[in-house]
């Protein structure tokens, strides 16, 4: 990873105007929220080409091998509002970034995931600390497959996919930070949420679906109808009712255990 290449490749810049690069760490999350909690400036980023021990939402592993993809933490210090607004704002960089460097379109899953076809591409975990009911400071941690060819991890390889792969050549990877990070403050920056919320929907694959949302011991069956102002989705309960849900793991119903297949 050349860092001088990144920030050539950007005008002036807040997000990411001081990335530190580490070749190997446990997690980038815990780089930048040590970094936030000594007070660092919204926009520092925690960069690495590996990490030990990735992590992922829901108490899940991310795996991060070296040298090959993206694994980033962005430490912010945003206003409650836009915190709620990082989970579309985080996967609209992607998609752009994406897109600069390929050409590739990409597909959201509710509430973060980027996809290509029905296999991930990115993965995006925000982490929030408050002081009290004031937000301390938000950490936007995004792992990006770039160059990773799947084949070689058996345990992510029907699931996940890379822009080289999708694509049939690498990428670079400075240019693909780099994309990134602009699109990310461009995204941060914009102070219409309905704009951001419509554009994210634009993607959004998880709309009219029947699906399952497993959201900690609870396990709600529906159809996914709306997505509110805050990215939570509204979900058609087969009985008719309607439930907000804030965050959750999605799975596709299969037609047959739902008799929606006819
Ligand atoms: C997910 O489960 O989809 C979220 C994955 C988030 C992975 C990224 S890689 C950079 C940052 N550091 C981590 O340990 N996790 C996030």
């Amino acid at each position: 990873m050349d860092l001088t290449v990144v920030h050539a490749l950007r005008g002036s810049h807040r997000i990411g105007r001081d990335i530190q690069y580490d070749p190997v760490v446990a997690s980038t999350m815990d780089v930048a929220r040590t970094r936030a909690e000594a007070g660092e400036a919204e926009g520092f980023v925690a960069l690495a080409g590996e990490q030990t021990a990735g992590r992922g939402r829901l108490g899940r592993a991310w795996v991060a091998p070296p040298d090959v993809n993206l694994y980033l933490s962005i430490l912010l210090r945003p206003s409650l509002p836009v915190i709620k607004r990082l989970g579309m704002i985080a996967p609209l960089a992607v998609a752009a970034a994406v897109r600069q460097v390929s050409g590739l379109e990409v597909a959201f899953k509710w509430p973060n995931d980027v996809r290509i076809g029905e296999r991930k591409l990115c993965g995006i975990l925000i982490d929030a600390a408050f002081a009290g009911e004031t937000p301390a400071y938000a950490v936007a941690g995004i792992g990006l497959n770039v160059n990773l060819d799947t084949d070689g991890y058996p345990e992510i390889r029907s699931i996940a996919t890379s822009i080289a792969q999708e694509l049939g050549r690498p990428v670079s990877r400075e240019a693909t930070l780099a994309a990134l990070l602009t699109a990310f403050e461009r995204s941060y920056d914009e102070p219409d949420g309905e704009s951001l919320r419509l554009a994210w929907r634009a993607r959004l694959e998880t709309i009219g679906r029947r699906i399952d949302v497993r959201f900690g011991d609870l396990v709600e069956h529906g159809v996914a109808e709306e997505i509110d102002s805050e990215g939570s989705l509204l979900l058609r309960r087969d009985d008719g009712t309607l439930v907000v849900l804030p965050a959750g793991e999605v799975t596709l119903r299969a037609p047959e255990a739902t008799g929606s297949g006819r």
